[in-house]
């Protein structure tokens, strides 16, 4: 995720440019660059790190030009820094590029181009796209990179500038988004709303596989069969800090929102052809070490601990090796048992939180090779692991963590199944079967945000209350741990997490009349046994919210509430089943005046043990 502004008009572009990056800094912060075209030609500036290092470097006397591209940077392919910030040029400074999103095939683009003479002077995926321009220009803008991205495999917003037709920029769409914003004698672009906010309201909303050329006076969108497109302009009615939320009231909500994208982002480029295909030969493992493994030890914090217990499941399940998952700071300090042919997992969001790093430089100082699940391209984590799997949720900013764990978890099938596959455990039919389940998730997700009102109602009831249980067994006890922990954090109530089969060994003394028992029953090789604890808790009078896959419609003569999960294969339920969850806590945290996305006492990345 990274953010992408564009403008033209009669005012000096630089300061609008710069504005406008500023308020798209929650899509990415660790480099940002402008180009600017002017009398004197073109001009571009990159540096590391927030904006107000950009504009250090820029100073005083930015060039006096009327148009110009902007970025924001979240890293994924290349570490931050000036070369790999954006914007890129191409050989020459003829043609410049700002793009989000990731090029799945940029390697072959980038090893053909250059057989074709082109040099690359950045590590990044986006720079394809610079030359790619450059390679097909047969000067008409707007056809050239029509004919260009038809080569592109993979997501892109991209804004193409050309030194040669300085009266305007051409952009275009697939799966990432952009907007236009509307002036008079001036037009904007950006990856977000919030950016132009301070210059107008009215917008174009650009979809997928359409192109604009946008000039000073015009706007002009089409198809990629070059129809001329009649939009409607929308107007926007949040106000400026709404709109910094994509118009959600909390980041949170946002970024629960934004998980079906998430997944999919994660997903690219390594399940292919609908899922059939799993691709993660990006962590060049040989198959000599994949079937050197014996034993498989993760260590994380917080909820990327609950997303390793998650993978426990899913490895023993599929692999067939023992799988111990550990919280870092517990690793760290007990003398853990490795050998050398025990492969170290760590997860970690930010990929800084201190006890991780500490778990990591542990296992290696042990000659244990380390592969890193993380979110954050150049985060100390992906510097120091051996190996590092990305997950692509973009940037979280509310502190409890939502994409980042459904990424997690796909990650750790991502990894899982590919073991699998290698190690000759799955028949093909088998891997078929498992990938193309994995693929179907994010639509499914995305169906359960849309009965978002259901959850509210049961939020509404449970923010009554002071204390709460969670319980599952198997894969469902490792959500309800990432289920309790959220409650907790963000809307206060004292939610504990219980294997069921433990109720009877002391927690059923604290149930109680109307007291709410959040019972997961998603496995269904053992759902009598769900339901046996689930009538344990009733037979106290507990009040028991049920999440089931269809399927088991029985169930609801059983609970006082039951919430119907898509069906999907048992062992992805996790992906599906922590999402009504997670709105479960927000709506409860907001029912109760709780500041959601930044909790008392608690920090998003921990730096210090
Ligand atoms: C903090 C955050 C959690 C996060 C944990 C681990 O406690 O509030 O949301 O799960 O750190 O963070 P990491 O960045 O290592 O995943």
């Amino acid at each position: 995720m990274c953010g992408i502004v564009g403008y033209i008009g009669r005012q000096i572009a630089y300061p609008i440019l710069i504005e406008g990056l500023k308020k798209l800094e929650y899509r990415g912060y660790d480099s940002a660059g402008v180009a600017l075209l002017c009398h004197e030609g073109l001009k571009v500036v990159k540096a590391k790190g927030e904006i107000t290092v950009l504009e250090e470097k820029v100073g005083q006397s930015f060039p006096a030009g009327n148009m110009g591209i902007g970025h924001t940077r979240w890293a994924t392919h290349g570490a931050p820094s000036d070369v790999n910030a954006h914007p890129h040029c191409a050989c020459t400074e003829e043609f410049t590029v700002v793009h989000n999103g990731i090029i799945e095939n940029y390697r072959a683009l980038r090893h053909w181009l250059e057989s074709e003479g082109h040099r690359f002077s950045s590590e990044t995926d986006t720079e394809v796209l610079a030359h790619l321009v450059e390679h097909y220009y047969n000067g008409d803008l707007l056809k050239t990179v029509q004919e260009a991205i038809k080569k592109v495999e993979g997501s892109f917003a991209m804004v193409v500038m050309c030194r040669g037709e300085n009266d305007k920029l051409v952009c275009a769409r697939r799966d990432s988004p952009l907007i236009i914003g509307l002036g008079e004698g001036e037009n904007f672009i950006a990856s977000d709303v919030p950016a132009v906010l301070n210059y107008t309201r009215k917008i174009y909303i650009l979809e997928d596989g359409e192109f604009a050329v946008i000039t000073a006076s015009s706007v002009q969108i089409c198809s990629a069969e070059c129809t001329m497109l009649q939009k409607e302009v929308r107007e926007i009615t949040w106000d400026a800090v709404a709109a910094e939320k994509g118009g959600f009231r909390h980041f949170m909500l946002k970024e629960i929102m934004e998980q079906p994208r998430a997944l999919r982002e994660t997903m690219r480029g390594r399940l292919l052809n609908g899922g059939r295909e799993i691709n993660l030969s990006e962590l060049n493992l040989t198959p000599e070490e994949i079937n050197d493994i014996s034993r498989i030890y993760i260590v994380a914090c917080g909820t990327a601990y609950h997303a390793g217990l998650v993978g426990k499941y899913a490895m023993e399940k599929l692999l067939r090796l023992p799988v111990e998952v550990d919280l870092a700071s517990e690793f760290r300090y007990r003398d853990p048992l490795l050998d050398e042919k025990t492969m170290v997992i760590v997860i970690s969001q930010s990929g800084e939180t201190a006890d991780t790093l500490a778990a990591l430089r542990l296992a290696r100082s042990r000659g244990n090779k380390v592969l890193a699940i993380t979110n954050v391209v150049g985060s100390s984590v992906s510097r120091e692991a051996d190996k590092v799997l990305y997950t692509w949720a973009g940037p979280e900013i509310a502190v409890a963590s939502t994409k980042a764990y459904l990424t997690q978890i796909l990650s750790l099938y991502l990894l899982t199944l590919y073991l699998a596959q290698v190690r000759g455990l799955l028949d093909r039919q088998e891997l078929e079967k498992a990938g193309e389940a994995l693929f179907a998730l994010p639509a499914k997700v995305e169906e359960i945000l849309s009965r978002e009102v259901e959850i509210q109602d049961i939020a509404a009831y449970l923010s009554c209350w002071e204390s709460t249980f969670f319980i599952g067994r198997n894969m469902d006890f490792a959500v309800a741990m990432e289920g309790a922990l959220k409650l907790k954090e963000i809307s206060y109530i004292h939610a504990e997490a219980y294997a069921s089969g433990e109720l009877k060994h002391g927690t059923l003394a604290l149930i109680v009349e109307g007291i709410p028992v959040i019972a997961l029953a998603t496995q269904k090789d053992i759902i009598e046994k769900s339901l046996s604890n689930i009538k344990e808790v009733k037979a106290r009078n507990g009040y028991v919210i049920c999440l089931a896959q269809e399927g088991t419609e029985d169930l609801q003569n059983e609970v006082d509430r039951v919430f119907y999960l898509p069906a999907t294969e048992d062992f992805l339920t996790p992906i599906l089943s922590v999402v009504p969850l997670q709105l479960l806590s927000y709506y409860a945290a907001v029912a109760r005046c709780c500041p959601v996305d930044k909790p008392r006492n608690l920090a998003k990345s921990v730096t210090v043990e």
